[in-house]
This record gives structure tokens, C-alpha cells and sequence, in this order.
């Protein structure tokens, strides 16, 4: 389906990524970037704005799709911060060991395939006093919206770009290594509950 998933997907992922609510998590989020910074998923480009060009020297912005990089491309125009683009999964981060001050993962771990692998690779190229900063819906804890959470991913993924509605989120980054400092969660007002419960916070390696 190369004109869903490269034309029409990108369309509806950017419309839904640029939301009110997700700005307001970015908002406060991506401001706490410093130094080199790896985007993984950088989608259409949706947390340029908020980088301090003060504090970011630029950002790696991984993207796997050529529709979703090429949806980016005027918030690219108008970044603050320089952008490098790496043209590969998140499974397959082509940077050096302990080379990154800060991770940047937002609405993007549910779409990568092996979730488990990329988080490696994550926890790979930060330095050791670096951070991840993660925006992620996953699992709710109503069991109900679970039931719903694991009845509708099969279907769903099909039609949203490989988009999981119940991976758990703080277990997934505490298996690849990262000890989680700060986490909140709530649900995303405007959102149906399976798909709007989402984890933020702020992660580092285990040393
Ligand atoms: C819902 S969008 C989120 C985009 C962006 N991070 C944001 O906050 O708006 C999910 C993104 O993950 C990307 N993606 C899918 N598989 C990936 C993979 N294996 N590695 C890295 N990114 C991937 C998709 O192309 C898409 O741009």
C-alpha cells in the first residue's frame, strides 16, 4: 500500500501528532533537551519548535518513512535547532557508543516493530550521564480499556502504520536498561481512552 502508507498516512499522523494536547506534553518536554540530540521517529517534525536552540547543539532526526520526512519538511524550514537527518529505523541507530546527551522518543515506540531492540540501540548511543525523555501512549490501568487496548491493536496497526494501543511502556524501558527518574500518566483529554493513555518522564542508563 505504498500510497496509504506514503502519501495518506503521513497526512493523517502529522493532523493528529500537531493536536493541542500532544503540544502540551511536547511543551513541556523537549525544552529539557541539551547538548547532541537523537530523535528516533522524528515523524513530521512536530517537536521542532520547542528545542532551545541555546541548550541543543542539533538533532539527529531519525525517520524510517520518506512520506513522513517529507511531511516534516516546513517544520524543518522554520527549526531553531540545526537538523541531521538518519535515514533508518530505530532498530538500527548508525551512531557510535555513548555518543548522545539526549534521547528524544515521543508517540513513536508503539509504531517500531522490535520495540525491545531500538530501546537498545537507545540505551546504546547515550552517554553515560545522558537522558531519554519519553512521551508514549501504552497500556492503560482500567482493565476495561485494556480489554479494548489488546481486542483492536491487530486491526488497528494494520491501518495505523504498525501503531500498538497496549505495549507497557515503563516495563519495555526498564528491560532495555534504562532506570526511569521521573514518570506521569493520564489520559489524553480529546482522545478515545485506549488509544490516549500516555507515560512521560525522563530516563537514564543504569550505571
Ligand atoms: C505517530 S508518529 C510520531 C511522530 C513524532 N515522534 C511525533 O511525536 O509527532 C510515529 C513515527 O514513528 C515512525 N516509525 C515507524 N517505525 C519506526 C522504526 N522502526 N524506527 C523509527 N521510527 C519509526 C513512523 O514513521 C512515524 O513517523
Amino acid at each position: 500500500m505504498p500510497f496509504y502508507e506514503e502519501v495518506v498516512l503521513p497526512r493523517i499522523l502529522s493532523l493528529t501528532c500537531s493536536a493541542k494536547p500532544f503540544g502540551e506534553l511536547r511543551k513541556k518536554l523537549i525544552p529539557l533537551a541539551t547538548g547532541k540530540v537523537l530523535e528516533v521517529g522524528m515523524g513530521a517534525g512536530a517537536n521542532l519548535a520547542f528545542y532551545d536552540a541555546e541548550k541543543v547543539d542539533f538533532v539527529w532526526e531519525l525517520e524510517p518513512s520518506e512520506g513522513m520526512r517529507k511531511a516534516a519538511k516546513k517544520n524543518i524550514e522554520q527549526s531553531p535547532v540545526e537538523v541531521k537527518w538518519l535515514n533508518l529505523p530505530g532498530e538500527k541507530i548508525p551512531l557510535e557508543d555513548c555518543s548522545v546527551d539526549t534521547v528524544v522518543l515521543t508517540y513513536t515506540l508503539c509504531s517500531i516493530e522490535d520495540w525491545g531492540l531500538a530501546l537498545k540501540q537507545m540505551h546504546r548511543v547515550l552517554k553515560p550521564e545522558g537522558k531519554l525523555l519519553f512521551c508514549e501512549h501504552g497500556t492503560a490501568p482500567d482493565s476495561n480499556v485494556q480489554k479494548w487496548q489488546n481486542r483492536l491493536t491487530p486491526g488497528w496497526k494494520k491501518i495505523m502504520g504498525g501503531c500498538h494501543l497496549n505495549r507497557p511502556i515503563p516495563a519495555g524501558l526498564e528491560e532495555a536498561g534504562f532506570v526511569i527518574d521521573k514518570i506521569e500518566s493520564l489520559y489524553m483529554e480529546k482522545f478515545p481512552r485506549f488509544v490516549g493513555y500516555t507515560y512521560y518522564g525522563q530516563a537514564s542508563i543504569q550505571r
